[in-house]
């Protein structure tokens, strides 16, 4: 039976044919440490609206996990992602206030200019590393403007959520656990200087994330914890998923040239082809619910207080939803995948990292349409988000 943490050999390569498995003989499959997976599509879909039976609140999970006193115990429990109301509700509506259309609108420019600067850079090289030079640069520098990080700060950034989202996988070495809490430390004090910085000078409270976190007073407005581990949450949440999102993009349009081919022939089909792209290489391929009181699926009854993994890898091809689940088709409507999982934690960076997929992918294709990926490709070997540490690639 599948186990997270004894995967059969090549699933960090292929994980599908491990998932159509799971989703087609075990669609409830037991873990050895009493938590349980959910691959079915519709499966997903209810855990993720019923938050009565279904909490995020991971404090019983992460408590073990890494310790009460640790950094990143501090940190993921504080995180709106793993709470519930008042917390979520509260943080959440921040943060979508600052994601409007007409802040992201206002984003879009820059984001063309920068994407446009990295073409340019690469063009001058002939051969590139997509991930560093490329899709990794983007949200970097996205998240950085939305939170107001002075460019010439932002080094750090990515080895930081990487080490923080990365203790989240099910098994964890002493180095990453320990990887993981130094960077929650660096990162607290890293920001303290730019939210002491911004309480003497507010930003545009209608697009400055930070700003509105700060002024924040609904019930009290958010406690220093709170508010450092959501700023923390955020330069995250919206960096390594939206990585992954154009590296597998890329690596897609490599592997089925025909559908390249269509994508240059056809360029208006680029935003279903996001979505396309979202649903076939799920960036996050694993969300967590705790259920609070005994339920059952398929005949199977899974305990109150049970840890559920729930597989948007297996669930985004499910045959019960989608046509031909395991092909690409750039015009697939409807496409109502759970990349950006559902219900009241669905995603609020969603049309944020859409915009940054499209003007990146488009514009790529645009100047580099024969690219070709060449050896030395490496996975990023993590269950929960599925990318690339490295493709390198002759334009
Ligand atoms: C392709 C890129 C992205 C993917 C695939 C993605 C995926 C997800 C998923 C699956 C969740 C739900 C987790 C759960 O409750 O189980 C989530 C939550 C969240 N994402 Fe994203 N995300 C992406 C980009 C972004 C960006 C760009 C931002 C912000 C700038 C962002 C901000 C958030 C926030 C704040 C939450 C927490 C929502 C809540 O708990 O209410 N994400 N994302």
């Amino acid at each position: 039976m599948f186990s997270l943490t004894s995967l059969p050999v090549g699933f960090h390569e292929d994980p599908y044919p491990a998932y159509t498995a799971l989703r087609e003989e075990t669609p409830v499959c037991p873990q050895p440490d009493g938590s349980v997976i959910l691959s079915r599509y519709e499966d997903l879909d209810l855990v993720y609206r019923d938050t009565a039976r279904f909490i995020s609140d991971k404090k019983a999970v992460f408590g073990p996990k890494f310790g009460v006193d640790s950094p990143l115990y501090e940190h993921h429990t504080n995180s709106l992602v793993f709470n519930d109301p008042p917390l979520h509700t509260r943080v959440r509506k921040v943060m979508v206030g600052a994601m409007n259309p007409r802040a992201l609108a206002q984003m879009e420019p820059g984001l063309i200019t920068l994407v446009d600067s990295l073409l340019d850079q690469i063009q001058a090289k002939s051969t590139v590393e997509l991930i560093e030079d490329f899709a990794g640069a983007i949200p970097i520098e996205i998240i950085g403007n939305l939170l107001g990080i002075p460019r010439s700060e932002r080094g750090p950034l990515r080895d930081w959520s990487l080490a923080i989202l990365g203790a989240l996988e099910p098994e964890l070495t002493p180095e990453q656990e320990e990887w993981g809490n130094r960077a929650v430390s660096e990162f607290k004090a890293f920001l303290r200087h730019i939210i002491d910085d911004r309480r003497s000078n507010p930003g545009n409270p209608e697009t400055d994330v930070l700003t509105r976190l700060i002024q924040d007073d609904s019930d009290g407005g958010l406690t220093e914890v709170e508010l450092y581990q959501n700023c923390i949450f955020i330069l995250n949440a919206g960096h390594e998923t939206t990585t992954n999102l154009i590296g597998n993009a890329l690596e897609l349009l490599d592997r089925h040239c025909d559908k390249r081919t269509e994508l240059l022939s056809s360029p208006n089909l680029i935003s279903t082809a996001v979505d396309e792209f979202l649903r076939l290489e799920s960036p996050n391929q694993f969300g967590n619910r705790l259920t609070t009181e005994d339920v059952t699926f398929h005949g199977f009854t899974i305990s109150a207080g049970t840890d559920i993994h729930l597989c948007i890898g297996a669930a985004n091809r499910d045959p019960r939803q989608f046509d031909r689940p395991d092909d690409m088709l750039l015009d697939r409507r409807p496409n109502k995948h759970h990349a950006f999982a559902g219900g009241p934690h669905t995603c609020v960076g969603l049309t944020l990292a859409r915009m940054e997929g499209k003007i990146a992918v488009s514009r790529f294709l645009d100047r580099f349409p024969d690219y070709q990926i060449t050896d030395g490709a490496k996975r990023g070997g993590r269950i929960r988000f599925r990318g690339f540490a490295r493709l390198p690639a002759q334009v």
